[in-house]
């Protein structure tokens, strides 16, 4: 009797001990590394636009660009590998999808338009309301919602980490053997930095002094613009002294998206940035999107609701749809003439603008895509 007591004693010392010891060594081991190995990659921004802020904790390499390049336009990333980033953002349609609204897995269609890509790396948030504050963040984000990529990230990582290649270019990345989450949305991050484009014949007109670079038309068209009593657009699609990201990074509301119910009151379709403050005052108010390369990316606001340029301006004519939100900066804009609309518009597609790096699918070809500048120290 009692040597069967000692024995089940030693047994559960035993079967303790190395429950003990494995939950030990599992805390042991802290998830990989997600920061970046290689030395630090030089963006140069062209004509018109800023510095590209970068998060100190994920300075661009040419290993993380390169590599979130290829993830951007792999379908890997999509439950069913039917959907890439590029499939709602691509670069042919100005990085969106020419639909009013985006389609993800299986032809799931959402509520809100496919905001483009191009300079998001200079948006202080991201998305129509603003909820992501980093592209880190917001690139989380499609691969886990259901109607879009519908993954989970333990299957992207499973996926990837099941993939030799990947593995490899992860490991020249980040120097990890093990592809985690983080690191995916840190080189698409480091990706979309580069996805910018200045340089337009606007830019090469008011900040490169060249007169010939535009008509007399589009020059017009830009006072328009910015003229308090004329068109107003900068007071939130801002122009700076140095460069014009035509944006204010902050959330109006224009008047889009609301309907009238069967009493007459005003609806929104969406609450907007109301859904991440929880303030009524923000109830059906955007981020101010950039007007860069705006020919490029109809359909038009954040619910894809106007189709041309030409629709737009109409609809600031008629001061936006009234209702209680709608901002203090818009007005009817009757007294705008035919030809100040014109010019209007010509302004508005001397915007596009030309990208200073390679942005398109990456091509697995001997020669290598331009790679931008490296310098040799962090
Ligand atoms: C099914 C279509 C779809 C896919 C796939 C998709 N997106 Fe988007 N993307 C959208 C829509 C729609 C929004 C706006 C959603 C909102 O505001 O709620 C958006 C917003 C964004 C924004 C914010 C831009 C801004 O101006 O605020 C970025 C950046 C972005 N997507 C990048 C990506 C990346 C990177 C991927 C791949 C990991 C991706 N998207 C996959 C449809 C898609
Ligand atoms: C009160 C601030 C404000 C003013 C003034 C303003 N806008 Fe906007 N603009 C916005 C916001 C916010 C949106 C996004 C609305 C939405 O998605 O529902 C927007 C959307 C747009 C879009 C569509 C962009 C896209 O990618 O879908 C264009 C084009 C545009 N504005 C041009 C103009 C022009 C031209 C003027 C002047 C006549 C002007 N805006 C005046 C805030 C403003």
């Amino acid at each position: 009797m009692r040597g069967r007591t000692f024995v089940a004693l030693l047994l559960l010392i035993l079967v303790v001990g190395a429950g003990y010891w494995l939950y030990r060594g599992r805390e042991a081991s802290p998830p990989p590394s997600t920061t970046p190995l290689g030395a630090r990659a030089t963006l140069t921004p062209p004509l018109g636009l800023p510095a590209v802020p970068v998060p100190p904790d994920n300075p661009p390499t040419a290993e993380t660009i390169a590599l979130g390049r290829r993830l951007y336009y792999d379908p890997i990333l999509s439950v069913d590998d039917s959907v890439s980033c590029a499939t709602c953002h691509h670069p042919g349609l100005g990085f969106t999808d020419g639909k009013p609204v985006a389609e993800g897995v299986q032809k799931k269609t959402g509520t809100r338009n496919a905001p483009t890509v191009i300079n998001a790396a200079y948006h202080t948030t991201q998305f129509h309301d603003g909820r992501a504050l980093s592209l880190e963040e917001q690139a989380g984000g499609p691969m886990q919602n259901p109607i879009e990529m519908a993954h989970t990230m333990q299957g992207v990582e499973e996926k990837l980490n099941a993939d030799p290649s990947y593995r490899e270019a992860f490991k020249k990345a980040f120097g990890a053997e093990r592809i985690t989450f983080g690191m995916v949305t840190k080189a698409i991050a480091s990706f979309e930095r580069t996805v910018i484009a200045g340089n337009s014949p606007f830019d090469r007109w008011h900040f490169g002094k060249d007169e010939k670079a535009v008509s007399e038309s589009v020059k017009r068209g830009f006072e328009v613009f910015r003229d308090p009593k004329k068109g107003n657009c900068a007071a939130c699609h801002s122009v700076g002294e140095q460069n014009a990201l035509f944006t204010d990074n902050k959330f109006h509301n224009v008047g889009v998206g609301v309907k009238l119910d069967k009493y007459g009151n005003p609806e929104f379709t969406d609450a907007g940035r109301f859904d991440v403050t929880k303030s009524e005052a923000d109830r059906g108010a955007f981020k101010t999107p950039s007007l860069r390369n705006i020919a490029q990316t109809a359909p038009y606001m954040h619910d894809g609701s106007l189709k041309t340029l030409k629709d737009v301006i109409d609809f600031y004519v008629g001061g936006g749809n009234s209702n209680p939100n709608l901002d203090k900066e818009i007005h009817t804009l009757v007294h705008l003439s035919g030809k100040e609309r014109e010019d209007l518009l010509a302004f508005l597609e001397s915007l596009t603008g030309e990208f200073p790096y390679e942005v398109g699918p990456p091509v697995r070809s001997a020669t290598p895509a331009k790679a931008p500048q490296q310098t040799a120290a962090r």
